[in-house]
């Protein structure tokens, strides 16, 4: 597949697979394609940090390799894993036929043994690949480290095999919620994007891009009350993922149009907090009044 050549073209690329991205972004991007630099996506919930690693990959008709992170992932579960059970077989397929030369015993951690996990399968596919490195923040410091190392030079050493290393490193996409401070040193190996919530106008558009059959009057009339939510001190403001379910709801419900009562009876499309509903059903009227 023909790589963009220019911020606009990537853009233009991106929207062919449904995902508008700012000049920023695309500008981050564009250069983490050309020079091979990892990104660093940090952002509200639900503001597209993850979708736009998996659009990239599908247009730029590469395979998405994702690292889900979370607390406690270490680097077994990251790298590779050796087949515990089928070394079992083999053994017992060993002992029946009674061979016990050494170089039976060697192939038990060859290739054949061995489970590529993300990092692993992103070394080898190289620049075929778009490495999501999903929510960062959610493993521990140690994890972190580790990562900073495979980033820096995209090598994986593996003793019972040997050392594989990434002709072409794939694009690195990391994501993080800020849950935590990431260390520096990480965030100075990578090309670092905020992702913010988008203006009314935007947000309409990419409602309209991702339900292309929804009225446009009843778009606009959700994003503009979400706009509202996200004015009032909620505890989980709404992303633009939820946005584009409330639409989807009403539409789903042959609603044309946002009132009250309507959006009473949808807000958990929106509003996941037990709290939030409190406060959001007092200002029920003020939210949806407008468009
Ligand atoms: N710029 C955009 N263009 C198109 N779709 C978007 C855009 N931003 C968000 N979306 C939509 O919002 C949904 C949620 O995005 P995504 O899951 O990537 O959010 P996130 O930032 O990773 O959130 P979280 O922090 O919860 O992981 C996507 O499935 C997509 O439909
Ligand atoms: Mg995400």
């Amino acid at each position: 597949m023909e790589r963009p050549e220019t911020v606009g073209q990537l853009t233009d690329t991106l929207r062919r697979g449904s995902y508008l991205a700012d000049r920023g972004l695309a500008t981050a991007l564009f250069i983490a394609l050309n020079l091979q630099r990892p990104v660093l996506l940090e952002g509200e919930v639900g503001v597209g940090k993850t979708e736009v690693a998996k659009v990239l990959a599908s247009v730029l008709g590469r395979k998405l390799i994702r690292l889900q992170c979370y607390e406690g992932i270490d680097t077994s579960q990251a790298l590779y894993e050796w087949d515990y059970a089928r070394q079992m077989l083999h053994i017992r397929a060993l002992s029946e036929h009674q061979i016990a030369d050494d170089a039976a015993v060697d192939k038990l951690f060859g290739p054949k043994f061995l489970l590529e996990r993300p990092l692993l399968e992103a070394v080898r596919a190289g620049d075929q690949a778009v490495l999501l490195i999903d929510e960062v923040d959610r493993a521990d410091d140690e994890f972190e480290a580790f990562l900073l190392e495979v980033l820096s030079d995209f090598q994986i050493s593996i003793p019972e095999i040997g050392t594989i290393k990434a002709e072409t490193p794939p694009l690195v996409v990391l994501t993080s919620n800020r849950t935590r401070e990431l260390h520096d040193a990480l965030k100075r190996r990578c090309l670092y994007h905020w992702i913010g919530y988008p203006s009314a106008e935007r947000e309409l558009e990419i409602v309209l891009v991702r339900e292309p059959g929804i009225a446009e009057l009843l778009a606009r009339k959700v994003v503009a009350a979400v706009h509202r939510l996200r004015e009032l001190d909620l505890a989980k403001p709404p992303g633009v993922a939820e946005t584009i379910d409330w639409a989807r709801t009403l539409d789903f419900l042959g609603e044309t149009d946002l009132d009250t009562r309507i959006a009473q009876d949808t807000l958990g499309a929106v509003v996941k907090e037990r709290d939030d509903l409190d406060l959001v059903r007092e200002n029920l009227e003020e939210i949806t009044s407008g468009g």
